[in-house]
């Protein structure tokens, strides 16, 4: 008897006091949420943020493909055929593409969805923004993952907002330097020997020079020489001079800088004719020279002209500076010029020299005219992703790539911390005899 009654009581007070554990845990979760959310944004998107927004998306789907043009009609026959025998029961639904299984990511989440005869992956990018507006999610990006499947991903919040990986410490691999994050959460990766010349646009204070600072932080402990070309009088580059191996301050200077520099490509070229080498990776570990990279921060100021003088200046600077593109990469030359604009008012030389940078990055630009020089005819979405970086967002910068466009934004390095690397690694300075020139 006692047996029993303990049994049913059991019973009874077992699911309620469940019930109560599991209510309190829900509003305690709820309650500590905006706490969490700001120290574990991760533990916060997976317990509370992605269930609510797996349930926005299952609810939302049907409406939301039908809504963007998504939906297939039945044939037409069967639609009839319901309402002969359905006797006024509505006809069937239109069929929508199924939703795929979605997997949660550090920041969002991601789906694939199978596409319905006589669909193509550009209608769903099309539909990116209603899928956002719809899941009430940061961004939601559409790829063509493989014929006939598109990959839906979406990030809740912008990951830009406030970045959380590490600055990168120590040498690394040669020539390449993680100067910030990408949307995706990973690593922002300037590889020069992948892509060995970069173009970096955008308007002033939008992060040109914190980009510049985080790449020559990143490169100043590798063994390689870093020049720059700082026409505003060195007050951006003078910075990391005792890490530079040659600084012009002035247009003059650059010019004599830059024509030294073709005439180091050219021995290099020399040197490698004669060892039946293609580039200098082909040349053995002790005879290979030192890689060269050179800055330019604000190339209107070399190429803007007043006087006949300054014309043919500003010419032969242009002609070096391709000729520097042209055989730089083989030779270990390596071009990054930032600037505010980079159009063709600047003289023809400039266009000819935006062709040889195949990296681009273009920062918050004050018109689209500048957005459209830097990222070329991409998607039209890329250019729209420029505009639409706000003063607050300094550093966030859209990059275009042979595969498509994606956002990213550099470490902020201070000026203070860029000058405290320059000196740290000073003693690593290659010197280049070659390119210190006594001025005429
Ligand atoms: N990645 C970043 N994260 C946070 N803040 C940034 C970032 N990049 C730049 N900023 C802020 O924007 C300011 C201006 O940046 P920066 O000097 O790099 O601009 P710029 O494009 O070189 O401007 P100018 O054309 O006038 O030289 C910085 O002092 C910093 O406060
Ligand atoms: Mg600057």
């Amino acid at each position: 008897m006692t047996l029993a009654s303990s049994t049913t009581s059991a019973g009874v007070i077992g699911p309620s006091w469940a019930l109560v554990v599991a209510a309190v845990l829900v509003s305690g979760l709820l309650l500590a949420g905006p706490a969490l959310r700001r120290r574990y944004p991760v533990a916060w998107w997976m317990l509370l943020g992605f269930p609510a927004v797996v349930f926005r998306v299952v609810h939302t789907w049907r409406p939301l493909m039908a809504g963007c043009g998504l939906a297939v009609s039945r044939r037409p026959a069967l639609t009839v055929v319901s309402g002969l025998v359905g006797k006024g029961t509505p006809p069937p639904q239109p069929r929508v593409p199924r939703c795929g299984l979605i997997r949660p990511t550090s920041s969002g989440f991601a789906l694939f969805v199978r596409l319905l005869p006589g669909q193509v992956p550009e209608d769903f990018v099309k539909a990116a923004p209603a899928m956002a507006e719809g899941w009430q999610v940061h961004a939601v990006r559409v790829t063509s993952w493989k014929p006939g499947v598109v990959r839906v991903v979406a990030s809740a919040a912008d990951p830009l907002a406030s970045p959380r990986v590490p600055k990168q410490r120590g040498p690394g691999h040669l020539l390449r330097v993680t100067v910030g994050v990408l949307e995706t959460g990973a690593g922002w990766v300037l590889d020069l020997r992948r892509v060995p010349h970069w173009l970096i646009v955008g308007a002033t204070r939008s992060g040109k020079s914190t980009l510049i600072n985080a790449l020559v932080a990143g490169l100043a402990p590798q063994p390689v020489a870093l020049v720059g070309i700082d026409c505003k009088g060195g007050m951006e580059l003078s910075l990391y001079e005792p890490r530079l191996s040659a600084l012009a301050t002035n247009r003059e200077q650059a010019v004599r800088l830059l024509t030294a520099l073709v005439d180091l490509t050219l021995d290099r070229m020399t040197v490698c004719r004669a060892a039946r080498v293609r580039n200098i990776w082909g040349l053995p570990d002790k005879e290979r020279p030192v890689p060269v990279v050179v800055i330019v921060d604000e190339i209107a100021e070399l190429f803007l002209v007043a006087s006949r003088n300054e014309k043919d200046e500003a010419q032969a600077a242009g002609t070096a500076l391709i000729r520097l593109a042209q055989l730089g990469a083989a030779l270990g030359v390596f071009l990054v010029v930032a600037g505010q604009r980079v159009g063709s008012d600047l003289g023809p030389g400039v266009t000819a020299l935006r062709a040889q940078l195949g990296g681009r990055v273009c920062h918050r630009v004050a018109d689209p005219g500048t957005a459209e020089m830097a990222l070329g005819d991409l998607n039209p979405d890329a250019l729209k992703a420029a505009q639409a970086i706000t003063p607050e967002q300094a550093g966030t910068a859209v990059l275009a790539s042979s595969d498509g466009w994606e956002r990213a934004r550099s470490h902020l390095i201070t000026e203070s911390e860029a000058e405290a690397v320059a000196a740290e690694y000073a003693h690593l300075t290659p010197v280049l005899s070659e390119l210190h020139l006594e001025a005429p």
